[in-house]
């Protein structure tokens, strides 16, 4: 199997060695892809082997990524493959959160309960394999947290030496806790996600630590394997829609790649529309295609949604291409929205992250002002687990969410205060019978 690297800006187009040790195009600086002569054959036989493959023992078929390898070909050493099992993700029907939103039916995919508890499994595993591949010794990466955790465990299993940037005091509590645990080197960078990018960026570039944000065109193939599993699931049915998160727009940039690859390769007949929901105060993306912008207009980024408070997102043109390959379109929603929306997907007893909650308030706002007609089949993509941030969680049900903004990495605390709208706080009360059994009415 031929795999190579290739830089996606239509007047270059370079072609790399598949082992180059370098993120972007060397001519022009563009963003990479990872390519393969494929030789499938029938895809209708190819599914079938992904089916059967189910019931089978072996570790790579036990992977929700490795299971679906023949669409990620470019590890030759199965014996170098790092898995925790990752993917495997449930689809969920959500009643509640189709009700709230105003679709007849809608669809969670739970990314949440991969290992570390977020979609960076499906791309770490890949990201770590190449890793080994290249003989690297030490990973880095910049993170919002949840990178970061996943990095850490991944280069744990691989005996890896892993280091971590993150922005002082802006990540949530759960996340830094696992990168500690998987003995990451965990460097607290006094500014953004933007500055601590930029850092690993740099540092990387000029020594042997192999670079693993979602820049690394290997980390997103893992990633492409959240659509084929979510196809794969739902019997090769291609839902009209799949809305997405966007932060670094590494997700919704594998999402077109794998939508793409499965349309030329006969997997799928049709492709759903990608759909990219940003917090409005961290929405660069956004601001780019209203402005018709050639360039990203980057923007000082602030949300309680930490996991994607990003304001200069490196991956934004494979997010744009994958939008206009499927159709697809890019929206924001307040921090009101977010918030609520979280705890419908709470109250479905599903429950998520902050920034996953944007796909449910941006499936509402969509629907309200019919973008999305109410019979449309959506699958909304959740990308970490509730048990990440339980600060926000609390505040929200204990009615003391409050915007926090982050003027030059001081905190200031603003008035404006998150309404409780769904709140569900825990009452205090006495250890005597006859006072709990009046609470519960009985
Ligand atoms: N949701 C969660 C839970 C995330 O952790 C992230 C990104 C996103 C959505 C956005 O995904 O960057 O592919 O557009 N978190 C990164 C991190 C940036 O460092 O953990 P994206």
């Amino acid at each position: 199997m031929n795999v190579y690297l290739k830089c996606i800006e239509a007047n270059c187009q370079k072609v790399l060695p598949s082992n180059t040790k370098s993120y972007v195009c060397p001519q022009c600086g563009g963003l990479l892809d990872v390519l393969y002569d494929f030789q499938l054959g029938d895809p209708e036989e190819i599914k079938r082997v992904f089916q059967q493959r189910r019931l089978s023992n072996d570790p790579l078929d036990l992977s929700g990524v490795w299971r679906y390898r023949e669409l990620i070909p470019f590890c030759p050493d199965p014996t170098k493959v790092v898995s925790m099992q990752e993917g495997n993700t449930p689809i969920y029907e959500a009643p509640r959160c189709a009700d709230y939103s105003g679709l007849k039916r809608l669809y969670l995919k739970h990314q949440g309960l991969n290992p570390t508890g977020s979609f960076k499994d499906n791309g770490m595993t890949a990201g770590v394999t190449q890793a080994l591949l290249m003989s690297s010794k030490i990973v880095a990466c910049a993170s919002t947290g949840n990178t970061s955790a996943s990095m850490a465990a991944y280069a744990a299993r691989a005996n890896l030496k892993a280091v971590i940037f993150i922005p002082d005091q802006q990540i949530a509590f759960g996340k830094l806790s696992q990168s500690l645990d998987y003995g990451g080197l965990t460097l607290q960078i006094q500014g953004d996600f933007d500055e601590a990018m930029k850092m690993v960026k740099e540092i990387t570039e000029e020594t042997d630590v192999y670079l693993l944000n979602s820049i690394n065109p290997f980390r997103l193939e893992g990633q492409k394997t959240i659509i084929v599993e979510m196809l794969a699931q739902r019997g090769w049915q291609v839902p009209d829609r799949v809305v997405v998160p966007g932060g670094n727009l590494g997700n919704s940039s594998s999402f077109g790649k794998a939508i793409k690859e499965l349309y030329d390769l006969g997997f799928i007949h049709k492709m759903p529309m990608v759909t990219i929901i940003q917090a409005a105060r961290a929405n660069p993306l956004y601001r780019t295609l209203i402005y018709q912008s050639p360039r990203l207009i980057p923007v000082e980024a602030h949300t309680l949604a930490t996991a994607i408070k990003i304001g200069n997102p490196v991956s934004w043109k494979k997010a744009v291409r994958a939008m206009d390959w499927t159709r697809g379109w890019c929206d924001v929603v307040s921090e009101q929205e977010i918030a609520d929306a979280k705890a419908i997907i709470g109250r479905d007893g599903i429950g998520c992250e902050p920034a996953s909650a944007t796909t449910v308030a941006g499936i509402k706002k969509l629907v309200q002002t019919k973008e999305i007609d109410r019979d449309e089949d959506v699958v909304a993509v959740l990308t970490g687990n509730l048990l990440k941030d339980p600060d926000y969680t609390i505040n929200y049900h204990q009615d003391s969410l409050f915007e926090m903004a982050s003027y030059k990495n001081e905190l200031i605390e603003r008035k404006d205060k998150i309404q409780s709208t769904y709140s569900n706080a825990p009452i205090k009360v006495e250890p005597k019978k006859s006072q709990i059994l009046k609470l519960l009415g009985l």
